[in-house]
């Protein structure tokens, strides 16, 4: 059975943004998936001296994909969002999805609980990791099977909302690595960066790169921070090379106060179909692929990938 995208999934789900309006700062992400939002958020809250208010709590955990399901029916016998969990039903998300004409998210589902300047929120660094070491170890091992092979003439990849670190492989190099991000000194400190770059993608989404530039675009967990998504992913196509590859990884943690609503109202299966969406409406990318690279299911950090090529004809 096709994967039908619900056209009418926006209209019940919670406008979060602006109902709280909340500008501490969170200096390490918290757990981000809807299945377990509540209790985490509110300890991270009473740690900062307040609490979310219960309507936004309640608000957490209401998730597109029953809409969806309810439209779609039941894929392979039971609730996806029950089958999410189980290994190998990531992998599904994305296959023979019936996308709706028109992108179906609001202006409203970009919007953020904290909309004071990013550039604020990342002035100082950070220089922690944001995923487990068994999710680090995982996507690295990705990586290391994707990735063009180290120092291979001419090939160019860009680390999309970077940090000190970048989860390549160990002494991977390319002549131009190129990192993005928000803080000068944590781009500084990249050991696998050959340049960088300082740049408020939700302020100037456009890339400072010519067309056809990059063989490999990474982003680790920050594709929830993006307000104009399918500004960036235009332009990431644009600085792709036809047949570049373009991959979009993610947990369930995120600083949740700058994550878009659609995020932080959603569970890691929607997750999966938003960033898949992201491909699908911006155009001249292959069909987007979804990978659950786990690495030790309800022990450690969850890690998927969302990738995709772009066309080789574009
Ligand atoms: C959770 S950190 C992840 C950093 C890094 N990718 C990693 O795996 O450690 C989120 C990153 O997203 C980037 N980011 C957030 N908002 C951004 C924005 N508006 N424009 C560009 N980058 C942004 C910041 O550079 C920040 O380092």
């Amino acid at each position: 059975m096709a994967n039908r995208f619900g056209v009418k999934l926006q209209s019940r789900l919670p406008n979060l943004a602006g109902i709280y309006p909340f500008s501490a700062p969170i200096t390490t992400t918290t757990n981000c998936s809807s299945e377990t939002q509540k209790s985490r958020i509110v300890c991270k809250k009473r740690a900062l001296g307040c609490r979310f208010p219960r309507r936004v709590v309640l608000g957490i955990g209401v998730s597109f994909w029953s809409q969806f399901m309810s439209m779609a029916g039941i894929i392979g016998g039971k609730s996806f969002m029950a089958s999410a969990r189980r290994k190998g039903a990531i992998e599904q998300v994305l296959k023979n999805v019936e996308w709706p004409e028109q992108f179906p998210f609001r202006d409203e589902d970009f919007q953020r609980f904290d909309e004071s300047s990013d550039t604020l929120f990342y002035e100082m660094p950070r220089f922690v990791t944001h995923i487990d070491d068994q999710a680090i170890a995982a996507l690295t091992k990705y990586y290391s099977e994707v990735f063009p092979s180290s120092n291979t003439p001419g090939v160019a990849v860009l680390d999309m909302c970077s940090s000190w670190v970048s989860h390549y492989p160990s002494g991977y190099k390319q002549e131009r690595i190129v990192g993005m991000g928000m803080n000068e000194e944590e781009l500084k400190r990249n050991p696998v960066l050959t340049e960088y770059v300082v740049q408020d993608l939700n302020i100037n989404p456009q890339l400072p790169f010519g067309d056809n530039t990059f063989d490999v675009i990474t982003n680790v967990v920050s594709v929830d921070y993006l307000t104009k998504p399918l500004d960036v992913f235009k332009e990431m196509s644009r600085v792709l090379k036809p047949g570049g590859l373009a991959i979009m990884s993610f947990s369930n943690r995120c600083f949740f106060t700058k994550a878009i609503s659609i995020w932080t109202s959603t569970g890691d299966a929607d997750h999966v179909m938003i960033v898949g969406s992201y491909f699908h409406y911006t155009g001249g990318f292959e069909p987007p692929q979804a990978v659950d690279i786990s690495p030790n299911p309800g022990r450690s950090d969850p890690m998927y990938i969302v990738y995709s090529r772009k066309l080789a004809t574009a």
